[in-house]
């Protein structure tokens, strides 16, 4: 792998036309977005899209999402668009939504990770938008992290991990939405939906039946086939062990303040952070605070030498399925439920 010196861009015009003549030249560039930030390329250069495998360290079978300007061009990288994708591109697009289609020959195989279709994305971020249209190219972006890690939110989570890696990062602040994209795919004018972001399951209902892919709660066998090749692997880690518990605010209280420790923190509602006896980064009270805070927190633990983080289990409801989901993982799935208080309504979409 090449290695670089990592500018640091601003979202200026001027840098904007500098980070998008990198990307014509087959470039890597650290793109923000309004979900988090992408590691950008040309999605039509396959030696540009190589690169991108190379500086996160993903595996070859895990598929890129394409990222281009406007509705009006779907259909120049994908065909067979079914009408329901048309209604949700309609109300959701731009925005942090992702459809599954059949894709045209110019996606290469390598950002298909050699499927027949390609993920389709409309980002809303301004920035992604200008260096969407200054390229003049539609952009493959994968998560700016290092495969493992947790999802980048920040320019400076992005140089931690890519510092070296790829010529830039834009500056673009803290991503809004802090998940990443909801993916789904259609059958007979169903929705599937592949991994849940900030469109919630309930929002998708209006428009068509949704069907969950069950591997957004739990683990994948051994060797099972996953229609979302990303849902498979152990994702989103900070270095610490994270435990998630269930139960009440009281129970996940008193489960907690009983274990202190060297290195062992609580990652909890920001309700319950004033009674937590052990040291403690509170990650928000609603379902859209956590999703926006829950990557940078898992990297504060990291960056503060966790090694055990018990995390107060989210809401699964409505943007709080997306936090869920990649909890779960962030967790390697170890959740301790205690007593009779669980959650039930995880299916009740
Ligand atoms: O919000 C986002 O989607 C961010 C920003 C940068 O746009 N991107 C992102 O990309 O999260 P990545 O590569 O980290 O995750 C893409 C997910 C993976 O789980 C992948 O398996 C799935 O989308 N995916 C992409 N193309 C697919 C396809 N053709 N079929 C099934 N799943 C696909
Ligand atoms: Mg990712």
């Amino acid at each position: 792998m090449m290695s670089y010196i990592t500018r640091l861009l601003t979202s200026s015009q001027e840098d904007i036309e500098y980070a998008a003549e990198l990307i014509r030249q087959g470039e890597l560039v650290g793109m923000p977005t309004e979900t988090v930030y992408g590691l950008a390329a040309d999605a039509e250069d396959p030696e540009a899209v190589k690169k991108i495998f190379e500086a996160k360290g993903r595996p070859q079978d895990n598929p890129l999402i394409v990222h281009i300007g406007d509705i009006s061009q779907i259909e120049e990288y994908a065909h067979d668009v079914p009408d329901i994708a048309y209604k949700l591109a309609e109300n959701f697009c731009p925005g942090p939504l992702t459809m599954v289609l059949p894709k045209r020959d110019r996606i290469p195989d390598v950002t298909s990770a050699g499927l027949d279709t390609v993920g389709i994305r409309i980002p809303g971020h301004k920035t992604a938008r200008a260096l969407i249209k200054a390229s003049g190219k539609a952009i493959a972006a994968p998560s700016a992290n290092l495969t493992g890690c947790p999802s980048p939110t920040t320019a400076g989570h992005v140089m931690n991990d890519m510092d070296g890696r790829i010529p830039a990062v834009i500056d673009g602040g803290s991503c809004p939405v802090g998940v990443e994209s909801t993916v789904v795919s259609f059958e007979d004018g169903r929705i599937r939906l592949l991994r849940p972001g900030f469109i919630s399951a309930e929002e998708l209902s209006e428009f068509a039946e949704v069907i969950a892919d069950r591997h957004i709660t739990e683990a994948a066998l051994d060797g099972e086939q996953v229609r979302s090749p990303g849902m498979k692997y152990r994702h989103y880690s900070p270095k610490a062990n994270v435990t998630i518990i269930e139960g009440s605010s009281e129970e996940y209280l008193e489960y907690v303040n009983s274990r202190v420790g060297d290195g062992v923190f609580a990652m909890s509602f920001d309700s319950a952070a004033a009674d937590c006896k052990i040291p403690c980064i509170p990650y928000g009270d609603t379902s859209e605070e956590q999703a926006a805070k829950l990557f940078s927190v898992l990297r504060e633990f990291d960056e503060i030498g966790a090694k055990q983080v018990y995390a107060q289990c989210p809401s699964s409801n409505g943007v709080g399925l997306a936090v869920y989901n990649r909890l779960l993982r962030a967790a390697g799935f170890e959740i301790v439920k205690i007593g009779g208080s669980l959650k039930t309504d995880r299916e009740g979409f």
